[in-house]
């Protein structure tokens, strides 16, 4: 049987970013920029680098700048062009989403990631498709969704990302449970929302990226209230696991940052400049007698 790799990718972005405020006051919070571009695009790139077609933002109230972001601005465009300015040109080029390629739609209340998710249903239709959560930056030689999707092609079903954590974390993640740890595709055999460190099943979470079927709509459509009083995705995927989908974990080379959290985003910004040529000489020059200083 062929494999369909997925074509369309969910972004939710509804969230209010409370974590940056005043930051986040008028502007979304995936609009902060690790180094100089947002922390959306980055997840945009990294699907496009991994086959995306279609790119379907859940947004909310007052985030029309992150559409904005990924379209043409003409009037910057004429500027540069007349001031000669290619290399800026290029980089604006690379924030453009075909005509057509980018469908937003709202998630009018904020009732969890398994909601945001549903609200893509008619949008996705019949197909496989992925989900990243801007949030989680990756830094990796391969993107991180590019090698999700190696995993798909071999086993198809669903693949989530995943990576270890201190188990006393885990009830910030979603926890998987497999039957062994000794390899880099892990199939599972149960997943668990933001356990406590006594239920957790794994010391492997989820990072924010997944490879789904379709079926999984039909469940968050009744899915109750989960962890935090939320419709969870991870309760709608246990029960796809339940029910005997196929669903294997994968552990990825890379380096992932919570840039929802402010030592993550720092951490973020600070890492991603490090790999730049032009930055990272005279960034370590002035970050290391901040540093000593302390
Ligand atoms: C979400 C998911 C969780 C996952 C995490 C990764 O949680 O519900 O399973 O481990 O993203 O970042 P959130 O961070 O939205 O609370």
């Amino acid at each position: 049987m062929k494999i369909c790799p997925p074509r369309k990718a969910v972004f939710p972005i509804a969230g209010l970013g409370t974590r940056f405020l005043p930051a986040t006051k008028v502007m979304p919070k995936e609009m902060l920029p690790i180094v100089d571009k947002p922390v959306l695009q980055y997840a945009v790139e990294e699907a496009r680098d991994a086959g995306i077609t279609d790119f379907i933002f859940i947004t909310s109230h007052d985030k029309g700048m992150l559409e904005d972001h990924f379209d043409v601005n003409h009037e910057l465009h004429a500027i540069l062009e007349k001031r000669k300015r290619f290399a800026d040109i290029k980089v604006l080029e690379a924030t453009f989403l075909p005509a057509g390629h980018l469908i937003v739609t709202r998630q009018y209340e904020p009732l969890g990631l398994g909601h945001a998710v549903w609200c893509a249903r008619r949008i996705i239709g019949d197909e496989p498709f992925a989900v990243l959560l801007p949030d989680d930056v990756i830094l990796s030689k391969k993107p991180c969704l590019a090698q999700m999707m190696e995993v798909y092609a071999k086993h198809g079903g669903n693949v989530l990302a995943t990576m270890p954590i201190p188990k006393s974390q885990s009830s910030r993640y979603g926890i998987i449970d497999v039957a062994s740890e000794d390899s880099d595709i892990l199939p599972m055999r149960g997943i668990v929302e933001k356990p406590t460190p006594e239920k957790a099943p794994s010391n492997l979470a989820v990072v924010g990226r997944y490879i789904l079927q379709p079926d999984v709509f039909d469940l968050l459509e009744k899915q109750k209230c989960g962890a935090g009083g939320e419709i969870q995705l991870t309760d709608a995927l246990a029960t796809l696991i339940g029910m005997g989908q196929p669903f294997h974990a994968c552990r990825f080379e890379g380096q992932r940052f919570d840039c929802g959290d402010k030592v993550g985003f720092l951490s973020a910004n600070i890492a991603f400049a490090l790999q730049r040529p032009d930055l990272s000489a005279p960034l370590r020059e002035a970050i290391l007698p901040l540093l000593k200083e302390i």
